[in-house]
């Protein structure tokens, strides 16, 4: 076996075929529009992107576009050559069952959707006849929740190429008035400012962002590739009435509440801090932060206590103090000296902080709990549902608990169903640089309490919203919608009674009958949307609540609801069916995060997949079954040779396996979701993801171009090298890795058996043996169920063999590894330091002494055995191992 790494020339064949097919891509975009509608609140937007194949063959067109998470999708069509193609909106089990069928023809089918942080992917791909055009049109809907005194609109833009005729128009209407405007967002800083126009009348505004193809080009958030970015529209309207604004048409009604005459209302707060060791580091240093300003901004007549935990439960003051000045000095010193060390013991937490805040009255005041916690309950009582009953129990409630969520190791379904259960929200933090600010704008949120029980009361009405909230927070709106019943009504009246410190407060309010729709008229159903809208929002949070026969109900509503309204939800999925090829897509709508049945890890919807579809021109089976047909690894690079198409083509493995539970509603919808935005330096075929531990607090990661042979490691002056075939393109992992060892030393391990030979002597091991130690010189190998833990010299490697939604494959692990000897390979040198350059609109890294963009994402940690999800940097390939992949491919491993 050659330990030199020799190159390949077929895989330098590869290279050259691929950049000619890129070359010959001739796909124009030469329209981009975003249109975008708000009538009281409730945001259409429609994007219409129309593209050219200017080619003089058929070729793949793409169409790939972020959506807000909190909209529901409820159109997509494509129109080919005069025709147009519906997607339609089906029961996610029948969606999956012609998905299935699909697939089973040999036909691919491609996956539409992924998840970030506050917008969705949505993404879909047609093949276009040569010298025809395609115009693709998806529709999303969403109700804008008021935040801190604003509603928000976001739109993302990213059309891929610079276009010709690009616009976003975006008409808001509200008749009560808008009184503010703003618009934000990395498509309104200097270049392109100029490119927005805002235009506001008494009960209108309009935002206009038409920039031209040069500007798309040279702007801050362009690139070659264009424009890439968010337009941010923040707006408030007038309130003209205390009691509300009340909208009718269709007989359908919605009421906006939100006063503004009521005093806030002093409030007993408690905040729980989770200190244990998962917080080390950047988290616990963000928590201390948020605390010491969240502590500034209470006022001197809150009462307030601090309750940190770990393993055990530390009380700042045994009772709730007024915060002031020097209560909140001393609360300060203590959080400063918050460090990090220890286990999880949440129930024992919340009861504590339950009980100090029972013992303290609550008359004129509104008692708040905040939870912040960033893993799951793993001392006192472990078990989550006996959690949530004894919390549920103890609070009796009287009053809200919220849940923070610090990054995606906790299990955000737990704390959702607990704050749930509780009056309360729960809102996940993500790890990143503004993690501090994140926890400070969702205090402000609840940080002034205006009123508490509140009932809103409406007379011959029926299929209402929500009509009960604990309590009711400056900056916030309460919305309800229903269904007039009674047609002989005169008017509807609207009656709110709550709270404000002790007195009791009434708000009436009605609307003449004959006022009817004289909103709606203009703008056709939308209140009747809003309240489907509304409602599946409203019955998807009390499934999670309900057991038996009410869940049942509850999503059989919800799901009926889905399809009148043609929503994607989570019960639903768009199928798209193509025109020419008779392909089928299917869309959902993606989950967060998925729990596994048997332990208390989460995985989230991740990106761990690859993107490379070979496909030849005509109409072939996927790569997969066509692997198969040319095991040899010569043929297969091959049979590549052939027009590259970019995008993704299931492999009808990962299809069928998929996990797919309607009835837990846990939904785990477990495709192999495509990378978020590739990084422009990285080409869009990958194998894999490699996650590095750094110097640093947060990982890094990369992503490996293609090849079917890599050195992962190589590592001259121990003589120690280990290379790696993949499993194939789409897999998961590897399906073989060699290590070479001094001269003698050869260890082979594949999915199934490993071989060990050194020098004439030779073993064989199958990975469901017994725990197994063989030990020979300066060679050590223990085998334990599914982990062959290597030590060979100074090197510590663990290979890990995984098995996951029915694909087989193994990850290697570097435990240990010299830092004063270098190393090359696809694995990265011993130790990668970073710095995060502070103040740049898109993240940048400082690494290796250069400044490349970075963005953060989530993915599976394969060096652990239990693959937990974990954050990082994802940074191109070439700039952590300042090579390209040429200089790692190899023949064989
Ligand atoms: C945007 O959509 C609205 C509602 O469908 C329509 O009336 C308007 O003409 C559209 N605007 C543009 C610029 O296409
Ligand atoms: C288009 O294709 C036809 C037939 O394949 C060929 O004869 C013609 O030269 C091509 N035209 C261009 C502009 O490439
Ligand atoms: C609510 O917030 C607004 C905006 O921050 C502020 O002007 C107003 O005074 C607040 N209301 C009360 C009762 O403090
Ligand atoms: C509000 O309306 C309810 C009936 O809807 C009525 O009983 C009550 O007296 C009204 N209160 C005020 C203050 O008008």
């Amino acid at each position: 076996m050659d330990k030199a790494a020799l190159r390949l020339t077929l895989f330098g064949l590869l290279f050259t075929c691929v950049n000619f097919a890129a070359a010959k891509k001739k796909i124009d975009i030469y329209s981009f529009h975003i249109n975008c509608t708000v009538t009281s609140r409730y945001a259409t937007t429609v994007i219409t992107s129309r593209v050219a194949n200017a080619l003089n063959k058929s070729q793949e067109v793409h169409f790939e576009v972020k959506i807000p998470k909190n909209a529901f999708i409820s159109e997509f069509r494509m129109t080919i050559e005069g025709k147009t193609y519906d997607a339609i909106v089906k029961e996610k089990e029948e969606a999956q069952q012609e998905y299935s069928q699909a697939v089973s023809r040999g036909e691919s089918a491609g996956l539409v959707s992924a998840v970030g942080r506050t917008l969705e992917d949505f993404k879909t791909s047609v093949t276009v006849a040569a010298n025809s055009k395609v115009t693709f049109e998806l529709t999303y809907e969403e109700l804008l929740k008021r935040r801190l005194g604003k509603y928000e609109l976001l739109i993302n833009a990213q059309p891929m190429q610079p276009v010709a005729d690009f616009k976003i128009d975006v008409h808001i209407h509200e008749s009560t008035g808008i009184s503010l405007l703003e618009v934000k967002g990395g498509l309104n800083t200097k270049d392109l400012a100029n490119a927005v126009t805002t235009t506001r009348a008494q009960e209108d505004a309009w935002v206009k962002f038409y920039p031209t193809r040069d500007q798309q080009k040279n702007c801050d958030d362009c690139t070659k590739n264009g424009l890439n970015g968010n337009l941010v529209i923040m707006y408030d309207v007038e309130r003209t009435k205390q009691s509300g604004d009340l909208k009718v048409a269709k007989s359908y009604f919605v009421h906006y509440f939100a006063p503004t005459d009521v005093q806030r209302i002093p409030k007993n707060v408690v905040f729980i801090i989770d200190q244990s060791g998962s917080m080390q580091g950047k988290k616990i240093q963000q928590t201390r932060i948020a605390m010491l300003r969240i502590l500034s901004d209470l006022a001197e007549d809150d009462n307030f206590g601090l309750i940190i935990f770990s393993s055990h439960i530390q009380v700042w003051k045994p009772e709730l103090l007024k915060a002031t000045a020097e209560n909140v000095e001393e609360a300060k010193r203590f959080v400063k000296e918050i460090r990090s060390d220890g286990a999880t013991d949440i129930n024992g937490a919340v009861l504590n902080a339950v009980n100090m805040i029972n013992r303290y009255p609550q008359e004129g005041s509104a008692s708040i709990l905040i939870l912040l916690t960033d893993g799951d309950p793993t001392k006192g009582e472990t078990n989550p549902v006996k959690i949530q009953e004894n919390v549920k129990k103890a609070i009796g409630g009287k009053y809200p608990l919220y849940c923070l969520g610090f990054g995606f190791d906790v299990s955000f379904k737990f704390l959702e169903k607990m704050s749930l259960e509780n009056n309360g929200a729960a809102r996940r933090i993500y790890e990143d640089s503004d993690a501090d600010l994140q926890l400070q704008s969702f205090y402000e949120e609840v940080a002034m309490p205006l009123l508490t029980n509140v009932q809103l009361n409406y007379q011959g009405v029926a299929n209402v919203t929500q009509t009960t909230f604990s309590q009711y927070y400056n900056g916030s709106e309460i919305v309800v919608a229903g269904y007039i019943t009674d047609n002989s009504l005169e008017s509807l009246t609207t009656e709110v009674i709550a709270l404000s410190k002790s007195t009791k407060v009434v708000y009436n309010d009605s609307l003449l009958t004959d006022d009817f729709g004289n909103d709606g008229l203009e703008h056709g159903n939308y209140i009747s949307r809003l309240w489907a809208f509304l409602t599946v929002k409203q019955l998807l949070a009390k499934i999670m609540l309900l057991k038996g026969q009410e869940k049942d109900n509850a999503k059989k509503e919800a799901l009926e609801l889905s399809l009148k309204y043609k929503f994607v939800t989570p019960l639903t999925s768009l199928v798209v069916t193509k025109p020419q090829e008779d392909e089928v897509q299917v869309a959902v709508k993606p989950n967060e995060e998925k729990r596994h049945s048997s332990g208390r890890k989460q995985k989230i919807t991740n990106w761990t997949g690859m993107l490379l579809a070979a496909k030849p021109a005509g109409n072939r089976p996927s790569p997969r079954s066509h692997a198969r047909q040319h095991p040899g690894s010569r043929s297969r690079l091959k049979s590549l040779r052939v027009p590259i198409q970019y995008g993704l083509t299931m492999s009808s493995r990962t299809v069928t396996d998929y996990h797919y539970d309607f009835l837990d509603y846990d939904m785990g919808f477990q495709l192999r979701k495509t990378p978020q935005k590739p990084l422009t330096t990285s080409p869009p075929w990958k194998s894999i993801r490699i996650l590095k531990s750094s110097g640093n607090a947060q990982p890094i990661c990369y992503d490996v171009p293609f090849a079917l042979n890599v050195r992962l490691q190589q590592n001259d002056p121990t003589e120690f090298y280990m290379n790696g075939e993949l499993e194939t393109i789409g897999g998961n992992g590897f399906k073989q890795i060699v290590i070479f060892y001094k001269p003698n030393h050869q260890l082979r391990l594949s999915t199934t058996i490993i071989d060990y030979s050194y020098g004439s002597e030779s073993k064989t091991f199958s990975w469901d043996q017994e725990l197994t130690h063989h030990e020979t010189e300066h060679v050590s190998l223990v085998l334990r169920s599914n982990e062959m833990d290597i030590t060979m010299g100074n090197m510590r490697i663990v290979i890990l063999l995984h098995k996951e939604d029915g694909s087989v494959f193994l990850w290697p692990a570097v435990r240990q590894q010299p830092k004063d000897v270098s190393s090359s390979g696809i694995l990265g040198e011993a130790e990668i330091l970073y710095e995060v350059i502070p103040g740049t609109q898109t993240p940048m890294l400082k690494l290796k002494d250069q400044e490349v963009k970075a963005s953060w994402v989530t993915m599976k940690d394969y060096r652990l055995p239990a693959a937990p999800v974990v954050g990082c940097w994802l940074v191109p390939f070439e700039a952590v191992t300042q090579k390209t992949i040429s200089d790692f491919a190899i023949t064989q491993p």
